[in-house]
């Protein structure tokens, strides 16, 4: 008997040019490099240039995934864009993306789970794969979040950054004696009683216009590190895994605090926990993709490691994915 296995094939990333800092940021806002840093972890940002859209990034990230995967976009069945802030209402990124890519065959979706999207897009990845609708799939997170954001909002202003990350995920079949590799489990949860403790004031269906960011930053700091942790345990448990097992934590890197806080948790040693907060702060959808990137191309994550993927974001959305690289 077969087993059909997700396995990835490349990954990719893309950060727009202008870094903006803490130090320059305190110019316009009433902060501090000390208080952003000690609070959060994040030192600089990355923010995308005018005319330059979640669609640009993605594509870009999309392309480093393809050349690292040795594939070009005749080789994909299916693109999802995980995003907050698309180009538009509608169509979807991810179809801009396709036309972008000059990819005529095929389909393509957004999806939106915020900081999740990108663990909600592989896991979706991972379900057309194994029902036979795709082959292989560009699974992207992109954002250009900071364009939701209250430049005069010092409590979420700090916080967010843009970016793209991009992972291609392809179907194998393994033989019967092959060990499993790929994606191995996967869990996702939701709860939407806590909407409103980090939301967007805005919405084609409610006001017509994008909004800004606002968020009870205590609350979401106190749920985060016991649903990432149960997340995360959730997914060890389906597959058999143990956190003394795991070569790399690959968490969303919204807050140093709260990576380390799961970190801890979970027992992990913080040299397998793979931090880019520092230097890309929040980027939502695209978080997860973008530290997996510099972790793979700095030759930390290697082929047979076992990987945990997780997130947490507004809804709230949470969850995590184990891969065998
Ligand atoms: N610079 C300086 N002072 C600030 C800033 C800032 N950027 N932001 C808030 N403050 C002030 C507040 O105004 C307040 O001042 P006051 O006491 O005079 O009223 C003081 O700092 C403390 O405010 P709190 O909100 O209580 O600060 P807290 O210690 O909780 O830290 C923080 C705020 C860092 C946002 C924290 O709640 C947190 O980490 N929450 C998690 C939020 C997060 O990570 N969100 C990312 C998105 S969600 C996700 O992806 C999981």
């Amino acid at each position: 008997m077969t087993r059909i296995r997700s396995i990835v094939r490349g990954v990719g990333s893309y950060l727009p040019q202008r870094v903006l800092t803490n130090d320059e940021l305190a110019k316009t806002v009433d902060t501090s490099d000390e208080w952003i840093q000690q609070r959060v972890g994040i030192k600089e940002r990355h923010i995308a240039a005018e005319g330059e859209f979640t669609s640009d990034l993605a594509v870009a990230a999309a392309r480093a995934a393809l050349d690292n995967a040795g594939l070009t976009p005749d080789d994909i069945d299916l693109i999802i864009v995980a995003t907050t802030t698309p180009d538009y209402t509608f169509p979807a990124a991810a179809t801009l993306v396709q036309m972008k890519l000059g990819m005529r065959h095929g389909f393509a979706f957004d999806l939106q789970a915020v900081c999740s999207g990108f663990v909600y897009a592989v896991t979706t990845a991972d379900s057309h794969i194994k029902n036979g609708l795709a082959r292989r799939v560009l699974v992207i997170g992109a954002e250009t979040f900071t364009r939701l954001l209250d430049w005069t909002d010092r409590t979420t202003c700090v916080l967010f950054g843009d970016g793209a990350g991009a992972m291609i995920l392809e179907g194998v079949e393994l033989a019967e004696d092959e060990p499993e590799r790929g994606i191995l489990a996967s869990a996702l949860r939701s709860d939407g009683q806590h909407w409103d403790k980090l939301y967007v004031d805005g919405g084609p269906s409610s006001t017509g216009t994008a909004g800004h960011v606002h968020m009870q930053g205590p609350e979401v700091f106190r749920h985060a590190v016991g649903k990432i942790t149960d997340v995360v345990y959730a997914t060890l448990e389906k597959s058999g895994y143990t956190v003394a097992d795991l070569d790399w934590f690959v968490p969303h890197q919204a807050n140093k605090r709260i990576i380390d806080g799961a970190g801890a948790k979970l027992g992990l040693p913080t040299e397998k926990v793979v931090t880019t907060v520092d230097i890309h702060a929040n980027t939502s959808a695209a978080s997860v993709p973008l530290a997996l990137s510099v972790a793979v191309a700095d030759g930390r994550i290697k082929p047979g490691d076992l990987v945990m993927l997780e997130a947490m974001g507004g809804g709230f959305t949470w969850g995590a994915s184990l891969i065998r690289w």
